[in-house]
């Protein structure tokens, strides 16, 4: 053989693998979730258990203690190149072994802000951003500015105080881990895809974390979206267990590369998470999706997985803050029409305001919001006891269970709308 035949084989070789991997990236590309859907009905007619589980059928997560527990700051730690976001390590001053938690709940702190003489509580939820461990408890915190677009406008009250004020040592009120966004382990090892974007990556850290200190080997998609590596948290400690799991495959994607970022080592993909990246990248599998982000990213990315014939089943989300994504026990827009006529009124009485119930809004917190009335919120979902306010006349209606009983003559307006005409103190 000539070295002209050599080349000619090289050349013809290499041409196939590459038509080979064109089609595949094309096939999976195209390939229509139908088939994918097709596939999941199938396995759900054949697997006694294909789902594994219904995060708002748990109405049975109690507490693991109640009130408020003191716990001591055992270390605190920058997690980007500019310290905007901080690792809090919180160990329980009675010193007793901590409960296990589900990988996604958040804690609920209680803080005493000075603001001059007087002191105000300000009570704020963090998801947890490890695995449970008996000893201790991180939450991951990101520094919130003041907007820019607003001249007045104050930095975010709570981030800052941790940033600024909270020193190793330090004790702080913390309520027990809580909230019904979580993944659980199942026995039939569902492959899952997780995909935090901004500061949305701390409960799929702790997921992440739950599952590959577990000897599941379950498969694990792990989609980070952030701006790029400024505040890329967690950088070295991601790779090394993308590296050393082969059951983890690790997507980080840049929204704004700066020059200096290297796509394929930095991050892989530019842009935002969205439909089209996760068709490109996922091979056919019943996943079970887990999503936390901004606002922006949830309301497209959550009602694009279900266009997609993703089951709502198989989609759990999280918010951390207003978002107009409601929550998959919320009654339906035309349920809600038909028990809580616009005609409604509520009246806030300290604001000595009146305004008529607007059916478009996901609660009463919301409205109060959208109408300029003060009210304290921690974790929309009715699991802080933030947001409760006393009913002075009327009557509310829960569209989704509340994990604390409300006082009598009082109402957690985050999980609320009116059934009759209202009258609130606030
Ligand atoms: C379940 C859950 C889990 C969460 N997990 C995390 C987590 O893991 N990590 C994390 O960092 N955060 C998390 N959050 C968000 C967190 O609870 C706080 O909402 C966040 O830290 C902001 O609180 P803050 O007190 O700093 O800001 P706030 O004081 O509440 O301010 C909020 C925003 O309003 C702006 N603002 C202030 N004054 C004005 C004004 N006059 N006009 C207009 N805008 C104004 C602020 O600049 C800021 O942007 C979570 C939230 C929930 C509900
Ligand atoms: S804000 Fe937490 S219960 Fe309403």
């Amino acid at each position: 053989m000539n070295t002209q035949e050599l080349t000619l084989i090289i050349f013809f070789v290499v041409a196939v693998q590459v038509a080979i991997f064109a089609l595949i990236a094309s096939y999976r590309h195209w390939l229509s979730y139908e088939k994918l859907k097709k596939r999941l009905d199938f396995l759900e007619d054949h697997q006694e258990d294909a789902i594994p589980h219904n995060r708002l059928s748990v109405s049975s997560l109690k507490p693991l203690w109640t009130g408020f527990r003191d716990f001591r700051v055992q270390r605190k730690m920058a997690e980007d190149k500019k310290g905007t976001i901080c690792s809090f390590f919180l160990m329980p001053v009675d010193e007793k072994p901590l409960p296990s938690f589900k990988p996604g709940q958040f804690l609920t702190f209680q803080l005493n802000i000075k603001d001059g003489q007087t002191s105000k509580k300000v009570v704020r939820c963090y998801s947890l951003s490890d695995k449970p461990s008996p000893d201790y408890f991180r939450v991951t915190i990101k520094r919130v500015l003041a907007p820019s677009r607003i001249s007045d406008a104050l930095p975010g009250i709570a981030s800052n105080y941790f940033h600024d004020k909270v020193r190793e040592g330090d004790i702080l009120a913390v309520k027990a881990p809580a909230g019904h966004f979580y993944w659980e382990a199942d026995e039939k090892k569902h492959p899952i895809v997780l995909i935090g974007s901004g500061i949305g990556i701390t409960p799929m850290l702790s997921i992440l974390n739950a599952n590959i200190h577990s000897d599941s080997n379950r498969e694990i998609w792990f989609y980070y979206g952030v701006r790029n590596s400024d505040e890329h948290i967690m950088k070295n400690y991601l790779e090394e267990v993308a590296k050393t799991h082969q059951n983890l495959h690790l997507h980080v994607i840049y929204s704004k590369p700066k020059q200096q970022d290297s796509k394929g080592t930095d991050y892989y993909h530019e842009g935002h998470i969205d439909v089209t990246l996760l068709r490109m990248t996922l091979l056919l599998k019943p996943y079970q999706f887990y999503v936390c982000g901004p606002k922006q990213m949830m309301e497209t990315l959550v009602p694009d997985l279900s266009a997609w014939g993703v089951p709502d089943s198989n989609i759990h989300y999280e918010t951390f803050g207003p978002s107009s994504l409601t929550k998959q026990e919320k009654p339906t827009p035309s349920s809600v029409e038909a028990e809580t006529p616009s005609e409604l009124t509520i009246t806030f009485s300290n604001s000595k305001k009146t305004c008529q119930w607007n059916n478009s809004a996901t609660s009463l917190l919301e409205f109060a919001e959208e109408n300029g009335i003060p009210i304290d919120s921690g974790c929309r979902a009715g699991n802080c006891g933030c947001c409760q306010t006393a009913i002075e006349s009327g009557e509310v209606e829960y569209v989704q269970s509340p994990d604390i009983v409300p006082e009598p003559g009082t109402g957690l307006l985050c999980v609320s709308v009116p059934k009759t005409h209202l009258t609130l103190s606030a």
